[in-house]
């Protein structure tokens, strides 16, 4: 038999890396997903843009572990994704979790949606030492979720589902998260004084933003995420090329733009009206980045 699952990559509204130290982020799945196919088969295969390997954790460690943690016979593994890797809108999840759904039917697990979600976050957390709920959880579940972390079972809230314009813009430059938020424990550790009030501030965004979200207000929206991108900037995940694709956006009329994920490279994400959305996409393409224009999704995993 052959399974075909699906799930979402992410972008976060708010909260990135203080989400790490327990605070509350805001995040959505998004209209971008990853395909895992999967087939009983005489020799373990996994296959994606990355080549064909069997069992290797150095080409496709995310799928090797979700396929030795499962203890599943051999199998074949094919992934497909609109994702683009490393640039922290949640691939590396979406390939998890949609590999996870196709596993769980294939061989009859019964593994339930928050059981995915948590050995989902499980296998991120072994691959790349710490990672949050978040993208995982999003993947698995769909929707703009606000999400608290805790231990293996982080306390989520579904919102109401962003419905205007998304853009981002892609730097085209990888970022490792691992090293990211590497980088912010350093400060963290030798400036806690400081740190920990910055984190402060970013957990008040999902109390501030949620009820903006709940009424559509995405201009407020906007306004709170201009201000988590300027404390990102500030813990040093920013890169000169990200801040001028949030610029080229906001100056396009953006309602807000800010840096989603680990930073460093990867990605920004911008809200807009669909009146602006075009200029958006136009500003950040001027601007060298690579603009994807999508919407966010109510749909997690899903049987394809
Ligand atoms: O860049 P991404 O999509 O892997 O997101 C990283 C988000 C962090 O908060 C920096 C780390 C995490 O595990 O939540």
């Amino acid at each position: 038999m052959t399974t075909t699952y699906s799930a979402p990559g992410k972008i976060y509204l708010f909260g990135e890396h203080a989400v790490v130290y327990g605070k509350r982020a805001v995040a959505s799945a998004i209209n971008l997903r990853t395909v895992a196919t999967v087939r009983e088969s005489n020799q373990t295969r996994i296959t994606s843009s990355l080549g064909t390997t069997g069992i290797d954790y150095m080409v496709h460690p995310y799928i090797s572990r979700c396929i030795e943690s499962l203890s599943v016979p051999e199998v074949s593994v094919m992934i497909d994704s609109d994702i683009p890797v490393g640039s922290g809108l949640g691939s590396s999840a979406a390939a998890v979790i949609a590999t996870l759904g196709a596993l769980n039917s294939e061989f009859g697990l019964g593994m339930t949606r928050a059981e995915i979600a948590e050995v989902g976050h499980a296998i991120e957390r072994e691959v790349q030492g710490a990672a949050s709920p978040t993208d995982t959880f999003v993947s698995t579940m769909g929707g703009t979720i606000m999400i608290t972390p805790g231990g293996l079972s982080p306390v989520s809230a579904k919102l109401r589902l962003i419905d205007c314009d998304i853009v981002i813009g892609d730097t085209r430059e990888f970022s490792s998260t691992k090293e990211l938020v590497g980088n912010v424990g350093v400060l963290h550790e030798r400036y806690p004084t400081v740190m920990n009030p910055v984190f402060d501030i970013i957990d008040s965004f999902a109390e501030v933003g949620v009820p903006l979200i709940e009424n559509g207000d995405y201009r407020g929206v906007g306004e709170l995420m201009n201000i988590n991108h300027g404390l990102l900037d500030s813990i040093g995940v920013g890169s000169a090329k990200l801040s001028a694709l949030v610029y080229a956006a906001r100056d396009a009329g953006a309602w807000g733009a800010k840096i989603t994920g680990a930073g460093g490279g990867g990605c920004i994400v911008a809200l807009a009206d669909e009146a602006a959305a075009d200029s958006v996409v136009q500003a950040i393409a001027d601007s060298g980045g690579h603009a994807i224009a999508t919407s966010a999704s109510e749909e997690g995993v899903a049987a394809r």
